[in-house]
This record gives structure tokens, sequence and C-alpha cells, in this order.
């Protein structure tokens, strides 16, 4: 069975996810950022996490060349951080405020979660490599802040109760 391209990004625009922009630079101090919302959590021992590259970003043999890269898990105030990224053009750093911890994967200011991770491994996945990365270093919000969120190919935001009062009513198996 032949899948219409079309429907098929529709039907994966179906589930709703996060927006990161994932970040690493190149030894020469050149720096790649691409807006991901293929980021998932994989293992907490060992502590993993993945993101899936389009062989077709410009940034593609940055990432595959990097042994690190860093995850920014955006806030629903940063679209903006996040259009930006999504665009394939050298001048997306022009601007944009960072700063760097130990790998020199440029650490955006204001997110959500920042974590940063050394490529562990790196595997095929039909038009797209799946990146596994190893988390060195993280930080996070514990405040009542809210995610910029993507759903059927549009950008959204959390309504009704906070994160904060949702973990308060969850059932203790949770
Ligand atoms: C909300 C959103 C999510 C995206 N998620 C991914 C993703 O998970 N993987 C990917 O390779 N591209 C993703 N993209 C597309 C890239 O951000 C886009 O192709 C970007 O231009 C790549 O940058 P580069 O060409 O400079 O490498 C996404 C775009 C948007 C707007």
């Amino acid at each position: 069975m032949t899948l219409d391209p079309r429907a098929l990004r529709d039907a994966f625009g179906c589930f709703a996810t996060g927006i990161t922009v994932i970040t690493t630079a190149d030894s020469d101090g050149t720096l790649y950022g691409v807006t991901a919302n293929s980021f998932t959590s994989l293992s907490l021992d060992p502590p993993l996490c993945l993101f899936c590259l389009d062989y077709n970003a410009m940034s593609f043999e940055a990432f595959r060349n990097s042994r690190h890269f860093a995850v920014n898990v955006l806030g629903e105030d940063q679209e903006g951080i996040s259009t930006n990224f999504a665009r394939s053009q050298p001048d997306k750093w022009n601007g944009i405020e960072y700063v760097t911890w130990e790998t020199g994967s440029p650490i955006l200011p204001g997110c959500l979660a920042n974590l940063e991770c050394d490529t562990d491994a790196i595997h095929e996945g039909g038009d797209h490599v799946i990146v596994v990365g190893r988390i060195r270093e993280m930080v996070y919000r514990e405040d009542d802040c809210r995610p910029l969120l993507y759903y059927k190919g549009r950008y959204n935001a959390l309504s009704g109760a906070s994160a904060v009062n949702a973990s308060a009513t969850s059932s203790p198996a949770d």
C-alpha cells in the first residue's frame, strides 16, 4: 500500500508534542540549531534521550560529526525562537542569546529545560536518522511554567489546569 505523504504528515500531526531547539557547535566554533518536535526521553538508567534529524537538514553533517548536542525545551513565549530555528538560513544565530556549558553546544536562556548530551549512537531511520544522546548535565524549571506545543501543524498552548495543579490531582500510581 502506498501512503499519501500529505495524509501521513497530517496523521503524525495528530500527536501533540512539545518543541525543542537542538544545538551543536563544530570544532571551528560554528553554531547549528534545529527546531525539533521529535525529541523523546528514552532511558533513565543510563540517562538517554533522542531526536530524529532529516537527512536534508543543512546542519545534518554537523550533527552527524559532532560528539555533543544540547536540547532546549521551549516555553509558550518562545514561538519566535522556534520559527527562527526552523529556517535553513546561516543567519539564524544573529541576535540569539546563549551560553555554553562544558561541550560548547549552545544553551538557550529562558527555556523550560536544557539538557547537554554526549552523542551516544546514530541509527538509520528512513529519511531521518535517530540521534541518541547521553545526558551529562541539565537544568529545568520547577515553577508553574508552560510549554510551547505543536499540534496539527500549528503552535498551541496548554489550556485549563496548570501542570502543577494537574500533578497534585494525579493518582499515587502515576
Ligand atoms: C515544529 C517543528 C518541528 C520540527 N521538527 C523537526 C524534527 O524533529 N527533525 C527535523 O529534522 N526537522 C524538524 N523540523 C524542521 C527543521 O526545523 C527545519 O528543517 C530546519 O530548517 C533545519 O535547519 P537546518 O536546515 O539549518 O539544519 C521541525 C520544524 C518545525 C516547525
